[in-house]
């Protein structure tokens, strides 16, 4: 039955609308997953669903690019799977998710992705993932091509994690002239692996193994050097590049330096380095360890130098890299912080966060907002115009946004599957009080219809 449900058309009226480079006052028509009609004076007939947005504004579906659902680690699962992540993405505003997909060595990407595809399939909001070469064989280049046809156009490589999923330079450097021939874009973790493993191992050696060794084991240079590597990589190949969870200032200079000369790098931050710091690392395990993740936290240098890269534009994107663990997950490595499962739940909380501390604070205007938490994404990753813009013959994922709802993030109020939240205690104003997913309303004050699932997105190459 899911999915089959005779929809009625919805019409909303009174509110404001806000896309990236325009506002505006107007009703809106949806009909069989799109906006069909943008006009004013609209008369709601008995057959439609009547939304009264009066006094809320009125945005793009939120499209979060960077998210690990049910992520798989030595020790377990990450505590969200596809459904409970996209309930959590609901209640933020989140209506499209582009998550992971990385096969077992020797597995072919398009058998990985077909079986991301499955597990996603629960998912109540829009997806598609980023697919990861994480060794590099010589059907390689034609893999890249099958999974390009098959609509996901961006790939994603890891510099750290090198015991695992992550690559060595030679077979970084012939992924990306290899994904430079296709036209797709490449996403990287950067952060110096071998660098970063022998630190870790060095503190575990020498009897420091609690968890404030973890931002110590990974250094600001090491993301800076991580960066300048893969940018000088990206020249020599031609190959686009976005930079995925940009946490230190330093790098700032080096991705400046090859916007400047004209190479193709977007780079993406995360809310939590923007709002948070190293100091959460200097207390008892419990408390610390929910902010084990990679990237480590920096110093508030660091966040204010990534709030002016977003407003300078060097940064155009936010993603929340969610991947939350329970306590007794994080409670593997209370002997030996290399065994705390990296990562933290954020996918509810990114536009309060930058709605809060961006737009309420002028640090960003209410347009930009929007540019970075839906039109930036849906554009870099071949998803415009039918997402991250609010017009005529797009697709109706659309959020409508109470300006004046408080609340304080807690466990207690929270939606994603975890027992601990990294912005616990922390207050926002603005939240979404309906959300609407190709053309229905799943989120309505504070209710989830849970009968209709999201989608698989075919993203092209522009
Ligand atoms: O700590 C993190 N970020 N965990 C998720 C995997 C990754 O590196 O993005
Ligand atoms: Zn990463
Ligand atoms: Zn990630």
């Amino acid at each position: 039955m899911r999915n089959k449900l005779l929809i009625m058309p919805i019409i909303i009226k009174n509110g404001t609308i806000v896309n990236a480079d325009n506002t505006f006052n107007s009703d809106i028509i949806i009909e069989n997953g799109k906006i069909i009609k943008i006009t004013n004076n609209i008369q709601a007939g008995a057959k439609d669903k009547l939304i009264d947005a009066k006094n809320k504004i009125i945005f793009p579906g939120a499209i979060d690019p960077h998210v690990h659902m049910h992520l798989p680690v030595f020790s377990g699962y990450s505590a969200d799977d596809f459904y409970t992540g996209s309930i959590a993405a609901l209640y933020g505003g989140t209506t499209t998710i582009i998550d992971f997909v990385t096969p077992q060595k020797g597995e072919r990407l398009s058998t990985a992705l077909k079986k991301r595809k499955k597990e996603a399939e629960k998912s109540l909001v829009n997806y598609s993932f980023h697919v990861s070469p994480v060794e590099w064989r010589d059907t390689l280049p034609q893999e890249i091509v099958e999974i390009i046809k098959q609509g996901c156009t961006s790939f994603k490589v890891y510099m750290a994690y090198k015991q695992s999923i992550g690559l060595d330079d030679d077979d970084l450097y012939k992924v990306m002239q290899t994904v430079a021939k296709t036209g797709a874009l490449l996403t990287v973790h950067a952060e110096l692996g071998d660098e970063i493993e022998n630190l870790r191992n060095n503190f575990s050696k020498t009897g420091k193994t609690t968890a404030k060794y973890h931002p110590l084991s990974r250094p600001d240079y090491t993301e800076a050097l991580a960066v300048k590597k893969v940018l000088q990589f990206a020249e020599e190949t031609g190959c686009p590049l976005y930079i995925v969870h940009v946490s230190a200032k330093k790098s700032l200079k080096y991705i400046r330096e090859a916007q400047k000369k004209g190479q193709k790098v977007f780079a993406e931050t995360c809310p939590h380095y923007l709002l948070l710091d190293d100091s959460r690392y200097t207390t008892g395990f419990d408390h610390a360890a929910p902010f084990v993740l990679s990237p480590p936290l920096r110093k508030k240098e660091d966040n204010d130098a990534l709030w002016e890269a977003i407003a300078d534009e060097t940064i155009l994107t936010m993603g929340t890299d969610h991947c939350p663990f329970s306590v007794e997950m994080k409670r593997k490595g209370i002997n030996d912080f290399r065994y705390i499962p990296n990562g933290a739940g954020g996918i509810e909380h990114r536009l309060e966060l930058l709605y809060t501390y961006g737009v309420l604070q002028n640090k960003i205007s209410i347009n930009k907002f929007v540019d970075i938490i839906t039109t930036q994404p849906a554009k870099i990753f071949g998803l415009y115009p039918q997402k991250g813009i609010i017009k005529e013959g797009a697709d109706a994922d659309i959020v409508l946004w109470n300006t004046e709802k408080e609340k304080t993030i807690s466990v207690k109020n929270h939606h994603q599957n975890c027992d601990n939240n990294i912005y616990e205690g922390i207050y926002t104003k603005g939240a979404p009080e309906q959300v609407i997913i190709n053309g229905k309303l799943i989120l309505n004050k504070g209710e989830i219809n849970t009968r209709f699932l999201g989608k698989f997105v075919k993203r092209y190459l522009k």
